[in-house]
């Protein structure tokens, strides 16, 4: 495996277009069906969300790539929601789609697609305005730091979101933790913490860049959140078929976790 630093040089490969088309276009994103991925993942957000357990003032959601998919149940809880990417090319695609620029991806069947899921009758259209609303800011992060978001100030948020982030930025076990002890700290005392993430992944493509991922499974992700002060409310895992397995990566499962800062 690489250190931090040789993943941190990889990681200026990233495409976030090729990222897109690989993770979420067909076949990946077929809202046909419940039974694919990414209706999966806005399911499990959703059922959080809808509990009305998680909400507050501030969300923060930690390397957010160049993806909104995350964050379209949690607008409707938090009157404001920080964005954050390592990289400037994302940070620059999500400024693009608060743009409504004529480049960006269309994230209309997600939206339409959660609305669906969530029953409430609202318009998708009303949730899109909803969300740029809400998106105050794009921070640079690095969550490898003590700080990470160094030199930005701000007091711990209520509740923290972050998909796909963790395992695909750690060289090793010993850098997942610290950089989850880092997020942490960014975190409320009893605010809630959702996180997707890949189990048995050892890599995935962006482009020409081929990303190592750390390869953690069920039981480290739940060691890793004890460890650091969580208490895990909810854990759920999604086996990725056959048919999804279209060469972008080597995902075997995905996990949906709500956890909570003690
Ligand atoms: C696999 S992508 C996940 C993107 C998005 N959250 C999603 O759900 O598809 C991993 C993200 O981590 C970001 N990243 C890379 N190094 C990082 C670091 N040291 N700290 C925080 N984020 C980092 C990348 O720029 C990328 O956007």
């Amino acid at each position: 495996m690489c250190s931090i630093a040789a993943l941190k040089e990889n990681y200026q490969k990233f495409n976030p277009k090729a990222y897109l088309k690989n993770n979420y276009m067909p076949p990946r994103a077929d809202f046909s069906t419940e039974d694919c991925v990414v209706p999966w993942k806005l399911r499990c957000l959703a059922e959080a969300f809808e509990t009305g357990n998680i909400q507050g003032r501030t969300l923060m959601d930690i390397g957010s790539g160049p993806t909104i998919y995350q964050l379209l149940s949690a607008c409707d809880y938090f009157d404001e929601i920080v964005m954050t990417d390592f990289l400037e090319i994302n940070r620059e695609e999500i400024h693009k789609w608060l743009q409504n620029d004529p480049d960006i991806f269309d994230w209309s069947p997600y939206i339409k697609h959660t609305c669906k899921i969530e029953g409430k009758g609202e318009l998708w259209t009303e949730k899109l305005r909803k969300l740029r609303e809400k998106v105050r800011c794009i921070y640079p992060i690095d969550i490898h730091q003590r700080r990470p978001l160094h030199p930005v100030i701000m007091k711990p948020v209520d509740a923290l979101v972050s998909t796909f982030c963790l395992e695909a930025v750690s060289p090793d076990k010993e850098s997942f933790d610290k950089a989850l002890e880092n997020i942490t700290t960014l975190l409320k005392p009893k605010g809630y913490f959702l996180m997707i993430g890949a189990l048995h992944e050892t890599y995935y493509m962006a482009g020409e860049a081929r990303i190592p991922v750390l390869a953690v499974n069920e039981q480290e992700v739940k060691e890793s959140l004890i460890s650091c002060g969580y208490k895990i409310c909810i854990f759920k895992t999604y086996t990725m078929p056959t048919s999804l397995k279209i060469g972008v990566d080597d995902v075997q499962e995905i996990f949906f976790v709500q956890a909570q800062k003690m």
